[in-house]
């Protein structure tokens, strides 16, 4: 199977070409921009013309989507830019698998609902997008639908890994030195290892069960935190000296408004799959244990 990658240096491409290494399948990884170090072949999503020749070179069978506008608070001003990528890009990914045949395997959000739940979203309950970001990843989501084409959308949330700019990342650094950080209290979702998310897709690819059962799925790490019970862990794992406030969104106000609940239901894509998926607490352990050696 030849699985051509877009977005390959983002977070969730760089684990999806680490755990690609072992598999029988053909990878062939793209990026908009080069990365020093990392074999790539240049492809930007929203030239069509260019994704067209790449896939009929490479003759590809799978097209998985790593890439997006991920700056949720830059799109509300950047909307043109983010609808470019998260909505017109898709369209072209989806017209191009759709023309070869291929499947296409599309990593979306859990900023497409609005928050107002009081259980876990599932993959049918109503999108009501708070902030741009959402709204052109849902218009992609669309899109990929209507074309036509064979596809996987899987919808995930607060994702972290060593790679990028991230929440982890970001904990890391600020909690490193005394003193307090505000961290947000009233916002509840699930933090997902990238490491998790890549090594379910490449695992499906490898299963060939990537043949059947084309729809939109929910894949997080399990369980539930808030922004600041998920900073206190980091703080508590990797043993740091800063303290963690916790604080209302209201005191740390953010260009973009985000949803106060976005837990995704897992049900339909473990049944489906047969997969178990770690509880988040026990992913970033697995993380830190991978970064650090007592
Ligand atoms: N991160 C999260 O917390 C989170 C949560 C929910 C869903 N998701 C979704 O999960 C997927 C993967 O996220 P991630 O965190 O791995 O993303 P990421 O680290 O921000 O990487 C995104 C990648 O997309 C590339 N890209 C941007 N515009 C492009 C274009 N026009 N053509 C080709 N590539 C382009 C970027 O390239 P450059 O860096 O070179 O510009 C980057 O490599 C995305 O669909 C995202 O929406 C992420």
């Amino acid at each position: 199977m030849n699985v051509l990658v877009t977005g390959s240096n983002g977070q969730l491409g760089m684990e999806i070409r680490a755990l690609s290494k072992g598999t029988r399948d053909h990878y062939i990884f793209t990026c908009l921009h080069e990365t020093p170090g990392v074999e790539t072949i240049p492809l930007d999503i929203t030239n069509r013309a260019a994704l067209d020749i790449v896939c009929e070179s490479e003759k590809v069978d799978v097209i998985l989507n790593c890439s997006a506008y991920n700056n949720v608070n830059r799109a509300e001003d950047d909307f043109q830019m983010a609808d470019l990528v998260n909505r017109q890009g898709v369209e072209n990914l989806a017209a191009a698998a759709l023309a070869r045949k291929a499947v296409l395997i599309h990593v979306s959000t859990d900023y497409v609902f609005d928050g107002r739940s009081h259980r876990p979203y599932r993959e049918d309950d109503d999108a009501k997008p708070l902030n741009s970001y959402g709204a052109t990843k849902l218009s992609g989501e669309r899109a990929i639908i209507s074309s036509g084409c064979k596809y996987f959308i899987f919808r995930t949330s607060w994702m972290y890994s060593s790679y990028r700019k991230n929440f982890l990342k970001t904990m890391l650094e600020l909690l490193s030195k005394p003193g307090q950080v505000n961290v947000v209290c009233d916002q509840v979702g699930t933090p997902t290892l990238a490491g998790d998310l890549a090594g379910f897709i490449v695992g499906l690819i490898s299963s060939r069960k990537i043949k059947k059962n084309f729809g939109l799925y929910h894949y997080s790490n399990e369980g539930l935190a808030s922004w600041y019970d998920f900073a206190c862990e980091i703080k508590r794992l990797f043993n740091l000296p800063g303290s963690v406030n916790p604080c209302l969104s209201s005191e740390f106000p953010q260009k973009a408004e985000r949803p106060g609940y976005s837990v995704l239901d897992k049900e339909l894509v473990k049944k489906t799959f047969g997969v178990q998926i770690p509880y988040w607490r026990d992913s970033l352990e697995a993380f830190r244990n991978s970064v650090i050696k007592d």
